[in-house]
């Protein structure tokens, strides 16, 4: 598969001398989905932004199908799409006006006809003639997404596309989302929701402090993510492991009263019981016991740690 995105060692240094970006290094294949996972002020917008020459980088370059975000920015952009993480949006106009005026900015020949199967798909037919300040929240985003799709660009980024959006158009979106790469189209989407990144992605990259922390593929990663342990509280009598629970691979916590197996969470529920009773046959008392599933957030600490490499 052919790259259609290459970010070669890009960093941004704001004026203000906060480091949004550090030596990032990126690319993307042709017709993937891919999510850049990241909390909040990890660099995702600011990446974005490079890339669609809305900043500009201190360091390092972009190419988009081989055209310089820089130097042949309009041939870049132009095969751009962007939805952006805030609502930005000429009120008083129309949705199709919008549509049109976006398709001409980027020099691309009128095609009433697409644009119509745009506002289709979007199921924002109806709505052609609205202005957009009649519209509630959920379709000033569908019409987002039709004016960064206006000019038939080849990759769509969409930043936190459905933070702050309910259950019904997040479902949507998904679906949008996956019926655009059957058409084609490369998606470069940013989150901070692990569940999207599992939903949609092919591959998923982990952004922190500016830095790409791992880029692999999702189902590589969800394994990773879907570890699980059971953690149980002990009577603290014993000081090691008894012999025939070596191969659980258990662990004390902090102290001795406790002690944690780790499993993965596809694993039957029912597992956690038998090892329960295993261990009490040990001669272990359990007190109590709880079940914990590790976090986005305790991966980073994981990578930023170099714990799990
Ligand atoms: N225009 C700006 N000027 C100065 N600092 C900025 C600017 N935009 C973003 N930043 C800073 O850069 C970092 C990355 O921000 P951003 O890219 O928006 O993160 P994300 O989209 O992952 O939440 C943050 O520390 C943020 O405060
Ligand atoms: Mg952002």
């Amino acid at each position: 598969m052919k790259n259609i995105l290459r970010i070669n060692n890009v960093s941004k240094l704001f004026p203000n001398n906060v480091r949004a970006l550090n030596k990032i290094s990126l690319e993307i294949e042709e017709g993937e989905i891919f999510a850049l996972l990241g909390p909040n002020g990890a660099g995702k917008t600011t990446l974005i932004s490079s890339v669609c020459g809305i900043t500009r980088q201190s360091e390092g370059n972009i190419k988009v199908k081989d055209f310089d975000t820089v130097t042949e920015y309009k041939k870049a952009r132009s095969e751009i799409g962007l939805v952006p993480q805030e609502l930005t949006l000429e009120t008083f106009e129309t949705v199709w006006n919008t549509l049109v005026f976006s398709r001409g900015l980027h020099g691309k020949p009128s095609n009433p006809e697409y644009l119509h199967s745009l506002l289709d798909d979007l199921s924002l037919g109806d709505k052609k003639d609205e202005r957009i300040l009649s519209l509630s929240g959920g379709m000033k985003r569908r019409v987002l997404i039709a004016k960064a799709l206006s000019h038939e660009p080849s990759v769509l980024f969409l930043d936190e596309p459905t933070a702050g959006v309910d259950v019904s158009l997040r479902k949507t979106l998904w679906n949008m989302i996956r019926s655009l790469k059957k058409s084609g189209v490369t998606v470069i989407l940013t989150t901070h929701y692990i569940k999207e990144a599992e939903e949609l992605a092919d591959r998923v990259g982990i952004i922190n402090q500016g830095e790409i922390l791992l880029t692999e593929d999702k189902k590589v990663l969800m394994k990773r993510l879907g570890k699980r342990k059971l953690i149980l509280s002990i009577e603290s009598k014993k000081n090691s492991i008894p012999e025939e629970l070596k191969e659980l691979n258990l662990e004390f916590g902090k102290t001795n009263s406790t002690i944690i197996y780790s499993y993965d969470s596809k694993d039957r529920n029912s597992d956690i019981f038998e090892i329960m009773s295993r261990i009490s046959n040990s001669g272990l008392k359990i007190l109590d016991f709880e079940t914990h599933q590790s976090s986005l957030e305790e991966i980073f600490v994981d990578l930023v740690s170099g714990r799990s490499q």
